[in-house]
C-alpha cells in the first residue's frame, strides 16, 4: 500500500522541515513541491525570459525534472517571488501537478509539502497537515536563516515579501491556498521544531493506528 502525507501551508511555516523529518521518520520519499515551481522561474529568469507569458512558462514547466532539482540554488529567497508569480497560471500548474502525482505514486509513497497537495495533488491522502504561524514569525525564521548564511538580512523587506507571497497564493484562482477540509491544522507561532514534529508525529500514528495507512 502506499503511504501518503500531505502537507501544506505558506512560506516559512516550518512544513519543510516537518516534511523532511516525517519521510525520514516512516523511510519514505520526500518532494518539496515549492521547488518545482522555484524551478520554472529559474529557468526563466535563466534565460532572460518574462515571468508573465503562459506559453513560455508552460514550456519550462514541461522540461523540469523532478529529480534534478537543486535546492541549494533553488531555495534562494528571490526565487520564492517568481515561482509564485508562475503559480498562478492554470497550464504551469497542470503540467507540475502531473509530475508530481506520478512522483508520489511510487511505492512505499512519499510526504509532499506544498500550498494544494491536500486540496488539488493528493486529494485523498489519508493523512494531511496544514502547518502555519504568524507572518513575523515567519519572517524572523526566514531572517534569521539568511542571516546565517549571508551574515546580514533584512527583516522589514522579508516580511513585505513573505505577506505578498502569501496574498497572491491565497487569492489566486487556481488551486489556492488554503486547509483541506480534513487537515489537521498544527500552529507553530510558539513551538520549536522538535513541538511541531511531535504534533506531525502523533497525527500520522492516529491515522495509521485508525488502518488509514
Ligand atoms: O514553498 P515555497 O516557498 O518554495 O514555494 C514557492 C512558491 O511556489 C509559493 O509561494 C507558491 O506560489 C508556489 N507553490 C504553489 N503550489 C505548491 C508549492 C508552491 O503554488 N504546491
Amino acid at each position: 500500500m502506499t503511504f501518503f502525507i500531505a502537507i501544506d501551508g505558506p512560506a516559512a511555516s516550518g512544513k519543510g522541515t516537518l516534511a523532511r523529518r516525517l519521510a525520514a521518520h516512516y523511510g519514505i520519499a520526500h518532494l518539496d513541491t515549492g521547488l518545482t515551481y522555484r524551478a520554472v522561474g529559474h529557468a526563466l529568469l535563466q534565460a532572460g525570459l518574462p515571468l508573465d507569458n503562459d506559453a513560455l512558462a508552460a514550456e519550462a514547466a514541461q522540461n523540469i525534472d523532478l529529480s534534478a532539482l537543486d535546492r541549494d540554488i533553488l531555495a534562494a529567497h528571490e526565487y520564492g517571488e517568481a515561482a509564485s508569480r508562475v503559480a498562478v497560471m492554470p497550464a504551469v500548474r497542470r503540467i507540475l501537478v502531473d509530475k508530481q502525482r506520478a512522483f508520489a505514486a511510487r511505492p512505499p509513497g512519499a510526504v509532499l509539502d506544498g500550498r494544494d497537495i491536500g486540496t488539488v495533488v493528493l486529494p485523498s491522502a489519508p493523512v494531511k497537515l496544514y502547518v502555519t504561524a504568524s507572518p513575523q514569525t515567519r519572517a524572523r525564521r526566514r531572517s534569521d536563516e539568511i542571516a546565517g548564511k549571508l551574515g546580514r538580512s533584512d527583516y522589514e523587506t522579508i516580511l513585505a515579501d513573505i505577506e505578498r507571497r502569501d496574498a497572491r497564493d491565497m487569492s489566486r484562482e487556481d488551486s489556492p491556498l488554503r486547509p483541506a477540509p480534513d487537515a489537521h491544522l498544527i500552529e507553530t507561532t510558539d513551538m520549536d521544531i522538535e513541538a511541531a514534529f511531535r504534533a506531525a508525529l502523533a497525527f500520522v500514528e492516529k491515522a495509521r493506528a485508525a488502518g488509514a495507512l
